[in-house]
């Protein structure tokens, strides 16, 4: 098969590990006899340099006509004093796009579960994917001001918004442990009465699928106590933002976690969870394995390629494993090294380690 991919490698760490989820991609393409074209374009501060645009018109064109996006990061203090700043670009392209469901896999392999900050028993088998809504909410909700004396944000979600996020995260869940944990403040928030409404309506559709509700500041607590009872977590876009965030520090490392923003009929859009760690750039040390999975995302959900997937997923398992690491991860393998080391494995070559 044919695919038409827009790549963005943007900023800092950007280019590195973009090259390494590439590569690993021309492995796939090889092994699995696929084509995939691959359109690099200027994103973010690489957008500012090269087109005084964090978000050039061509840019914007070829990820509206592709069959996904793949980006890697942006940002730095270089564009602080820019007349847009390098995160507009992405604002702007989620908002373009209609992207309006996140979802973010948080797994926790067990070669690295002594890096977490949380004791070892209690992060291991940490399997979960947050799925938030990324385009509703008090985030955009009007009237919006503040002055002197008050601030006003408003927190309105209409019934399509609630449905098509809960849907999405039954639709996943059907295909992993079956557990969808819904996240809401239903003592306190109308919007959240309806979230919860809509919720059980919606597990009606989905009878093999089980549902737990749970107010936010439990939740909150349950990700850091035992995090391994969760399977698939929806919430709305505030509370969202602070779990995954929260449930990002389990596995140990930033560099490991790949995400996914869906639209309803266009194209998807993968990254990592991190940024641009400036401090790391040229270096060729930074982890590329949340770019590498932000592949493998790719492949599954934007093309329905579970064996590619799988293949890519499974070689970075092994490469893990045989101890091949960066230096976040505790070793002192270079980006380059670890990305060689996964596709090595995935054509079954020189093994490492
Ligand atoms: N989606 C995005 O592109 C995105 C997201 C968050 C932040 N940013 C931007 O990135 C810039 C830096 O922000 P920050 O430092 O707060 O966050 P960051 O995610 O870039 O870095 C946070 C920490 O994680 C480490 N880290 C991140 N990715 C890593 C990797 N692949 N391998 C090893 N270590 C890694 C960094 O070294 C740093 O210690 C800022 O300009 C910020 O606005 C961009």
């Amino acid at each position: 098969m044919e695919y038409h991919i827009t790549a963005l490698p943007g900023d800092g760490i950007g280019p590195e590990i973009m090259e390494a989820g590439l590569a690993c991609l021309g492995t796939i393409a090889q092994k699995f006899g696929h084509i995939f074209h691959v359109e690099k374009l200027p994103f973010g501060g690489d957008g500012i340099d090269k087109e005084n645009d964090p978000l050039p018109p061509k840019t914007l064109k070829a990820c509206q006509n592709s069959d996904a996006i793949l980006l890697a990061a942006i940002g730095g203090s270089k564009w602080d004093n820019a007349p847009k700043r390098p995160e507009e670009a992405l604002l702007e392209l989620r908002k373009t796009l209609g992207l309006y469901a996140n979802i973010r896999p948080v797994k926790v392999f067990s070669q690295i579960a002594h890096l977490s900050p949380l004791k070892e028993e209690i992060v291991r088998g940490t399997d979960l994917v947050v799925v938030r809504e990324l385009t509703g909410g008090l985030y955009f909700g009007t009237p919006k001001h503040w002055d002197n004396k008050s601030g006003v944000d408003t927190l309105c979600y209409s019934r399509e918004e609630i449905y098509r996020i809960i849907h999405k995260a039954f639709t996943l869940a059907q295909n992993r442990r079956k557990k969808v944990a819904s996240i809401d403040k239903a003592n306190v928030l109308s919007t959240s009465k309806l979230w919860r409404k809509i919720a059980n309506e919606i597990s009606q559709e989905f009878p093999d699928v089980e549902l737990t509700h749970y107010y936010v500041d439990a939740a909150a607590m349950l990700l850091m106590q035992n995090p391994s009872r969760f399977d698939v977590i929806v919430t709305e876009n505030l509370f969202g933002d602070i779990l995954s965030d929260e449930a990002s520090i389990l596995s140990g490392s930033l560099g490991m976690l790949p995400s996914a923003s869906f639209s309803l009929d266009g194209p998807s859009l993968f990254e990592p969870i991190h940024g641009s760690a400036p401090e790391l750039a040229g270096k060729n040390i930074a982890n590329p394995i949340s770019m590498i999975l932000s592949v493998a995302m790719l492949l599954r959900e934007a093309f329905q390629l579970e064996k590619e997937a799988c293949a890519l997923e499974k070689a970075v398992n092994d490469t893990l494993s045989s101890g091949i690491l960066t230096q976040d991860l505790g070793g002192n393998a270079k980006t380059t090294e670890l990305s060689k080391a996964i596709q090595e494995r995935m054509i079954g070559g020189t093994q490492h380690g």
